[in-house]
């Protein structure tokens, strides 16, 4: 006698219902996608108790005719796949025929649908998987989903459900998130009796960015097409100044994905430009034909596999490494001695308004020719011979030549151009460029070091000696020998050339310092990047430091031809721009 039996239908949909519903966020997601899907313009969504005792979905899609209505509950029945080789190339957000019968076997269900066209329409009724009625139903053309009491005969699975509070801002993020992929779809949310959110249908991303979020001139637009792949979508600025953190929005062919390819690129182009530890906010929406990525590896979708995963990284790297670089110096506002008008008033809840068009408030992103990067995976044209991949053309420089005037307080260099004037933080535009041309430098192994003809002794407290000394041989790359020196100390028989020689101990201080608090597993590179900065920073003019003109014009030079010239490596800004515009505006000749 053997001792396998079929798993009846309701517990096979709880087991599956474990892995697609964790929490009202993933129910409202499902419903969503499936709405979606149907090709409805309008959706709302209504949540009681963070979800927990209710969640209302309604389109107005194509709706289903009663025989489609009884299948959809069923697993494994989809009108989206049919035949494996749908699978390759999946078009739709969903296909496993699995979200409406897992929801419906753990809670009291409903559904009412009614197929375009059709004069009635279909209320069936599902208690913990065993369908309770069918009965015909009139009601508007499209869907209606009830999902109540959640887990209610899964105790073990309710228990684990956050407060009201926690589950409502999760619907909340969910539905934020579909909205800004959707933009063409009009959204309502209404939590507990309250409208968190309330978009009318738009026709682009940045118009209904500026629904949610506001005006946001802060932001750059990134746009690239590559080798079949597009990516575009708003990020946060380099010279930012505001929190280092924000929401990451990162969607794959109109599906909320957490990528690690992608959060990897996102994370090596900011740490180019600046080594301020930032998780920036951005909205990134990739567009890729469906056969070179995989959707079906995880159960709730969150994941995608992508088939040239290098060249998804590179993408993203070099796009948003690009538009980092053209992100503009912030612009100083004079104020004259009138009172401004007042700026408009952000709504009281982003994302909250009623009705009306929104017209984009966006610069267009800009137009980077195709040619303007090269994927090392790309074919030269076969006439081209040599089978060598051209070089990254580093990208555009954000600074105009300048023509200093002066030095300000021994500490700001004043210049101009013709686009208007400048303030430059000497010590910041300096450790910019030092810091580019020691990174350069330890590319290409040339940094030259000065042998100390007396060895410095510097006594240090035990961790941050210790730091040094094991990361000595990335310290040597620099020009810095360090050595034991017994009891407290270490010696220093050598540095690098370009530090001054009255800086090596105030520098090798900081270094002990930067290394003992940095992580143990920290990469080499970032280590590099660290000690490129603190010797970067010991190096350059000081404040209060007299500079010739001369030596203005080598930095602002120096400064043009860095790529990231708007900040500094800890993430300051390096110039104030007082613009030709604003400076016309105040006196009254525009
Ligand atoms: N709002 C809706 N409007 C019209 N048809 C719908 C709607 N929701 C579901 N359906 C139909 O019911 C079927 C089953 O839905 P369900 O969400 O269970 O599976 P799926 O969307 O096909 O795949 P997945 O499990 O990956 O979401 C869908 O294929 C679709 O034909
Ligand atoms: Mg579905």
């Amino acid at each position: 006698m053997g001792r396998i039996t079929r798993l009846p239908d309701d517990l096979a949909n709880q087991i599956a219902a474990g892995e697609v519903v964790e929490r009202p966020a993933s129910v409202v997601k499902e419903l969503i996608e499936n709405a979606i899907d149907a090709g409805a313009t309008r959706i709302a969504i209504t949540v009681e108790y963070g979800g927990k005792k209710l969640i209302r979905v309604e389109d107005d899609g194509t709706g289903m005719d009663p025989e489609d209505a009884r299948l959809c509950l069923e697993r494994h029945a989809t009108s989206k796949i049919s035949k494996a080789d749908d699978l390759g190339a999946i078009v739709t957000l969903g296909f496993r025929g699995e979200a409406l019968p897992s929801m419906a076997s753990v809670s009291h269900f409903k559904l009412r649908t009614r197929a375009r066209g059709s004069d009635s329409g279909t209320e069936i009724r599902v208690n913990a998987g065993i369908v309770e009625s069918v009965v015909e139903a009139g009601g508007p053309e499209g869907t209606m989903v009830d999902v109540a009491d959640v887990f209610y005969n899964l105790p073990a699975r309710r228990k684990f459900l956050k407060s009201d509070g926690a589950e409502a801002a999760q619907v909340s993020r969910v539905v934020t998130q579909l909205a800004l992929c959707y933009p063409e779809v009009g959204f309502t949310l209404t939590s507990s009796g309250k409208k968190i959110l309330a978009v009318p249908p738009v026709t682009s991303v940045s118009d209904r960015l500026y629904q949610i979020y506001g005006d946001r001139q802060d932001l750059i637009a990134v746009e690239r097409e590559f080798g079949g792949l597009r990516l575009h979508g708003f990020i946060a600025a380099l010279a930012e100044q505001g929190p280092v953190r924000g929401p990451q929005h990162v969607f794959v062919n109109r599906r909320i994905v957490k990528d690690r390819t992608i959060a990897h690129a996102i994370i090596d182009s900011y740490s180019v430009a600046t080594n301020k530890e930032r998780s920036p906010e951005v909205h990134l929406f990739l567009e890729i034909p469906p056969d070179r990525v995989d959707v079906n590896v995880h159960p709730t979708k969150a994941e995608v596999r992508f088939r040239e995963q290098s060249l998804v990284h590179e993408m993203v790297r070099r796009a948003l490494g690009d538009a980092l670089g053209k992100g503009p110096a912030p612009e100083l506002t004079l104020r004259s001695s009138e009172i401004q008008p007042g700026r408009p008033l952000q709504p009281a809840i982003p994302g909250a308004l009623a009705g009306g068009s929104f017209p984009s408030r966006w610069a267009p992103p800009s137009s980077n020719p195709p040619s303007s990067w090269a994927s090392p995976v790309e074919t030269p044209p076969a006439s081209s011979g040599a089978a060598i991949d051209a070089p990254a053309p580093s990208s555009v420089p954000a600074v105009r030549p300048m023509i200093a005037l002066g030095q300000f307080r021994d500490t700001f260099i004043i210049a101009m151009d013709d686009e208007g004037l400048c303030i430059i933080d000497q010590h910041v535009a300096h450790e910019r460029v030092l810091f580019e041309r020691i990174m350069e430098k330890l590319t290409s192994a040339s940094l030259e070091s000065q042998r100390l003809l007396i060895p410095a002794v510097l006594e240090l407290p035990a961790a941050e000696r210790a730091a040094l000394l094991s990361k000595a041989d990335a310290l040597a790359r620099f020009g810095f020998e360090v050595e034991e020196f017994g009891g407290d100390s270490i010696k220093v028989t050598s540095m690098p050339a370009l530090l001054p020689p009255n800086e090596c101990d105030a520098a090798l201080r900081a270094l002990a310092d930067d290394l003992e608090g940095l992580d143990r597993g920290l990469r080499l590179e970032d280590a590099l990047k660290q000690i490129a900065a603190t010797t970067a920073c010991h190096a350059a003019v000081k404040a209060h430091y007299p500079l010739t003109l001369e030596k203005m014009h080598h930095i602002l030079e120096e400064l043009r031809a860095t790529a990231y010239s708007t900040v500094c490596p800890h993430g300051r800004p390096v110039m104030l721009r007082i613009t030709r515009r604003e400076i016309e505006k105040n006196f009254d000749r525009i």
